[in-house]
């Protein structure tokens, strides 16, 4: 499902070289739910963000779904991206000027789905997540958990293949963590979805099917 070979990635400022990832060789099979450890700053988030064809590496190459990835600001990789992926940021990244329902639409308006369709498919997503009674809150009026769930539905409501979620459980307790991870198991036993997710937390990580630990942009184990 994804397979990078030898991606390296370096930022340089005027300053300062860092090299972010080295050589990372990686093949994540269909309906593997692989988690990634390791310490602040080792590159986690940068080679999720590679993943998810956000970032483009400096080196080493990277296919998606058995497509090689080439020209990441083409509009044909924005129409991938926007089919197969689906993203959970730590941050949730929510547009607190939307309601719940039209967060979770977000995903959809870029494609040729129309308005009622959206709003029966977002409405399915949030009651998958326990949150069919928030429709038309605000951002600012949910609990963290909640705005976790809501991110998590709107990662989902296209049903992609692939879910990225960088640290999905870190801003909460841990029954709403548990309960999150129960949702993102749920996806990957019943609809086979691959699920690729960074955490600090052992025992969260114990609960996926394999571990992948970074230390200073490459693999250690
Ligand atoms: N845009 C950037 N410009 C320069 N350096 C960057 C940039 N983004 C990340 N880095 C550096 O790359 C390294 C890896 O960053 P990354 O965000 O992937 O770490 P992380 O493992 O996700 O850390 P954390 O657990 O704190 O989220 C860090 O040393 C960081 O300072
Ligand atoms: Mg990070």
């Amino acid at each position: 499902m994804i397979k990078l070979n030898k991606i390296s990635k370096v930022y340089r400022t005027k300053t300062i070289e860092t090299t972010a990832l080295n050589e990372i060789d990686l093949h994540i099979p269909k309906g593997e739910f692989l988690s990634i450890m390791g310490p602040s700053g080792c590159g986690k988030s940068t080679l999720l963000n590679i993943m998810g064809l956000l970032d483009e590496p400096s080196d080493g190459s990277i296919l998606v779904s058995g497509q090689s990835i080439k020209n990441y600001a083409s509009r044909e990789t924005s129409k991938f991206r926007n089919q197969k992926l689906g993203f959970i940021f730590q941050s949730f990244h929510l547009i607190p000027d939307l309601s719940v329902l039209d967060n979770v639409e977000l995903p959809l308006l870029y494609r040729n789905v129309s308005s009622k369709d959206r709003k029966q498919m977002a409405s399915a997503a949030l009651e998958s997540v326990g949150l069919a009674n928030r429709k038309s809150h605000f951002p600012s009026q949910l609990s963290g958990g909640q705005k976790q769930r809501v991110a998590i539905a709107r990662a989902i409501v296209g049903n992609p293949e692939i879910i990225l979620a960088d640290e999905p459980t870190g801003n909460l307790d841990s029954v709403m963590g548990n309960e999150v991870m129960d949702i993102l198991t749920k996806l990957n036993t019943q609809n086979g979805t691959t699920i690729v997710m960074v955490t600090h937390d052992e025992s969260m990580a114990k609960k996926t099917h394999r571990l992948v630990r970074l230390y200073d942009g490459s693999q250690v184990a």
